[in-house]
């Protein structure tokens, strides 16, 4: 571990830095808050699976918001700048405002971001911002209410996402990001529209190749587009020049149009894997810490917390895990994607993408 310094050689307030095995450092949190979802998208949630009474987890099951503030500030001290809100659905908890007040008041939270499904925002945004959120990623998968009807599930509304885009822009959660999964024979020729849809806006459209994450959703590799396949057919339309990237670690490679109309993302994890620089923590609803998107396996901290732990004890089962982790599964799924399929892997919709 290294103690950061402040300019003048003091060492910043509790704030330390934690590097894992392969000497990548923490430095954001996702967190899903709970598991349910009012949408069943077919590659993270199918209907078929969760049904009217598949067993979601009950409230004392997940964690309070007294132990995620600990959970957060913790891992502030360790590196952890960024933290984004998730499920399932994260505007399903109905007092998502008081936690972000909660967040937005630990000093070395930098960045809060939400990712959400956007059929709740239009009347949600404007408390999400005056608790202090910053900005929203909206998944949005087509704009043809008939693909996007079959892509979520038979549940989705595009005017209702569409509303509440507007209405995140109208509070200032911005930038807005629009997560789109792309999927062979889906939603593949929905893509232009979509983007000529955003061109102009200020929002940032990022197409996701389809990933094997869990094991219930029917994931196939003939319904991955790879990102160089969709670069090419947007560039049939619209010439994109490449960006350099924000920050390092950011998982979007980023594209301009060379008209000036804006800005486009891609996140290849199937075709072009990031793990070198993976950040990333996750937190689920029930308390399990996650090293990876794909993990079989996780920490349970919800037991410590309940059990009273102080921050330094939490502080160490932290940094301990950070410390030994090794996961790079996009890396190492490249030569035998039929055996990393058949892994347990913990379920998207639990640990919030
Ligand atoms: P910004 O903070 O706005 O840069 O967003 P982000 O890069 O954290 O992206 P976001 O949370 O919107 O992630 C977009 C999508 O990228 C997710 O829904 C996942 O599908 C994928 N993704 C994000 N992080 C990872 C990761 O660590 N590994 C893999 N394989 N995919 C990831
Ligand atoms: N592959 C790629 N992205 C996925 N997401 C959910 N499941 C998958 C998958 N199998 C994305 C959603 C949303 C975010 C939470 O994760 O579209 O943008
Ligand atoms: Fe819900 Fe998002 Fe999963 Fe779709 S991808 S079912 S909106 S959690
Ligand atoms: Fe990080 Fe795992 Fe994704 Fe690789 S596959 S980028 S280690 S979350």
């Amino acid at each position: 571990m290294t103690s950061v310094q402040t300019p003048d050689g003091l060492p910043a307030a509790k704030a330390t830095t934690v590097a894992d095995a392969l000497g990548r450092p923490l430095h954001d949190l996702r967190i899903s808050l709970l598991d349910q979802c009012n949408l069943r998208c077919p590659y993270c949630m199918p209907e078929s699976e969760f049904h009217s009474d598949y067993e979601f987890l009950r409230k004392q099951q997940r964690l309070t918001y007294d132990e995620i503030i600990q959970v957060v500030r913790v891992a502030t001290g360790l590196g952890v700048g960024k933290i984004r809100l998730t499920g399932g659905e994260p505007l399903l908890d109905k007092n998502i405002a008081e936690l972000i007040g909660r967040l937005t008041d630990l000093p070395l939270v930098k960045d809060l971001a939400m990712t959400t499904n956007g059929m709740l925002l239009a009347t949600a945004a404007p408390k999400l911002a005056k608790a202090g959120l910053h900005r929203v990623t909206v998944s949005l998968d087509s704009l043809d209410d008939g693909v996007f009807s079959h892509m979520s599930g038979g549940r989705g509304d595009v005017s209702k996402v569409l509303a509440g885009i507007r209405a995140a822009e109208d509070a200032g959660l911005d930038p807005i990001k629009i997560n789109v999964v792309v999927q062979r024979g889906v939603n593949d020729h929905t893509i232009i529209d979509l983007l000529e849809y955003f061109r102009g806006t200020g929002h940032i459209v990022r197409l996701i190749e389809f990933m094997d994450v869990g094991n219930r959703n029917g994931w196939r590799m003939d319904q991955v587009m790879p990102s160089r396949k969709v670069l090419e057919l947007v560039e049939q339309r619209w010439p994109l020049q490449a960006m350099d990237k924000n920050y390092t670690g950011e998982v979007a490679r980023r594209y301009k149009y060379v008209d000036g109309e804006g800005e486009i993302g891609f996140i290849s994890s199937v075709t072009e894997p990031f793990c070198g620089n993976c950040s990333r923590a996750r937190l689920s609803a029930d308390g399990m810490l996650y090293t990876c998107l794909f993990a079989t396996h996780g920490t349970d901290l919800r037991e410590p917390l309940r059990n009273g732990a102080d921050d330094n004890e939490l502080r160490d089962i932290l940094s301990q895990i950070w410390l030994q982790r090794a996961d790079r599964y996009s890396e190492l799924r490249q030569p035998d994607l039929a055996e990393a399929h058949i892994l347990r892997k913990v379920e998207m919709y639990r640990i919030g993408g």
